[in-house]
């Protein structure tokens, strides 16, 4: 059995609207970040969505990590603590402001960073806690944030893949100090390239701001009054990002009927775990997990090999951030176990239900 066509793991859905509003840009000329309108809606939007005062966009899900550590004052010397279990972006945004990356284990339900693992790695020099609400399920803020209350640190939630993913009811993005997300073409809605900045915090948003377009002062016009960046998202990608948002809903929904599907197509086989949902999160679903117990790293690749020549894209779950070179080794034996049991099936919006059952055939006559 063999799938006619090609099934990507991810792809995104452009319609009318996203074309519309786009065109609009480019034939109006206003392509950069000064001039046009959608910039302020998109962030108007966002800050609404995720019930926060203030939205700040950037060019990219990165330099949204990047840009908020910075402007909460993180540099070298303070230690940043993240899970081990995350894409390397979230590493690397702490490494660009000098602070020492600490990378901790995770639990292995949500597969997000565990509250007790940020704990014990706390010291004197910890300044802050990036939770990563990782493939659309959201950390234990809660905890979280009592932990951070005691010990005086900023949270900054990595919500680049849980867009309206929910603890407790509360949007992420908005359960902290700040709430970064991506735009990337594989997330939950897209600009090409482009990220978020959400925050109550007056001050931080203003600082932001100012950091984003090179710390330009705003009473004399290329009068700079520190480094600053070019962060900056541009009018053409806010465009395509307002005729996404206003779709956010219908992608959110047709996410859970995917994995819905996915459920019912994969029930009875034992030997497998799918995204899990503890009972005080609503997780989104960005992509579909599917864990295999007892398997390791090369079985697990060999199986996703087979699904290739089957047409079925998948993706390895993320590596250990402190088995990369540039990180420092790290104690995380939940990360080190579930990195090599799972793996990602295709999860975009326009798949459908006899293609998801295809590939739950295909899956269990493998297994
Ligand atoms: C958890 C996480 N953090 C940060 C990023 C970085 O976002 P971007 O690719 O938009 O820079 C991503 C994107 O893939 C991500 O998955």
């Amino acid at each position: 059995m063999k799938i006619d066509k090609f099934i990507p793991i991810s792809r995104p859905s452009i319609e009318k609207k996203e074309i519309e509003f786009v065109t609009e840009v480019i034939k109006s000329g206003w392509v950069s970040s000064t001039g046009g309108k959608y910039i302020d809606i998109f962030e108007e939007k966002f800050a609404q969505y995720c019930n926060t005062k203030y939205a700040v966009a950037t060019s990219s899900g990165t330099t949204a990590l990047h840009l908020t550590l910075v402007s909460l004052g993180i540099r070298s010397n303070d230690e940043v603590i993240i899970p081990d279990f995350t894409f390397v972006a979230t590493a690397n945004a702490v490494k660009y402001t000098g602070a020492k990356v600490v990378t901790v284990d995770i639990d292995d339900d949500t597969l997000c960073v565990s509250p007790e693992a940020i704990k014990k790695a706390i010291t004197s020099k910890t300044k802050a806690i990036i939770p990563v609400h990782v493939y659309g399920h959201p950390a234990n803020m809660v905890e979280i944030n009592k932990i951070a209350k005691e010990y005086n640190l900023f949270v900054v939630e990595d919500a680049a893949e849980a867009h309206g993913a929910k603890v407790n009811g509360r949007k992420v993005g908005g359960l902290s100090d700040a709430g970064t997300f991506s735009f990337f073409g594989n997330k939950i809605i897209t600009t090409g390239e482009g990220g978020m900045i959400t925050t109550n915090d007056e001050k931080l948003y203003k600082k932001m701001r100012h950091l984003r377009d090179q710390a330009m002062s705003e009473e004399k016009r290329y009068w700079h009054t520190e480094i600053g960046f070019n962060y900056r998202i541009t009018n053409l990608q806010a465009a395509l990002g307002v005729a996404q948002f206003e779709r956010i809903d219908e992608f959110l929904t047709k996410k859970k009927k995917i994995f819905e599907w996915y459920q019912e197509g994969l029930k009875g086989v034992k030997e497998i775990k799918l995204n899990h949902q503890s009972s005080w999160a609503t997780a989104v679903y960005w992509v579909i997990c599917l864990e295999l117990n007892g398997y390791d790293e090369s079985k697990r690749d060999a199986l996703m090999e087979i699904l290739k020549t089957k047409n079925i894209d998948t993706r390895p779950y993320f590596y250990p951030v402190s088995d990369m070179p540039m990180y420092d080794d790290s104690d995380t034996p939940i990360t080190h176990k579930v990195h090599q049991t799972g793996l990602n099936l295709p999860s975009y919006f326009d798949l459908t239900k006899e293609q998801i059952s295809l590939i739950c055939n295909i899956l269990k006559k493998i297994l």
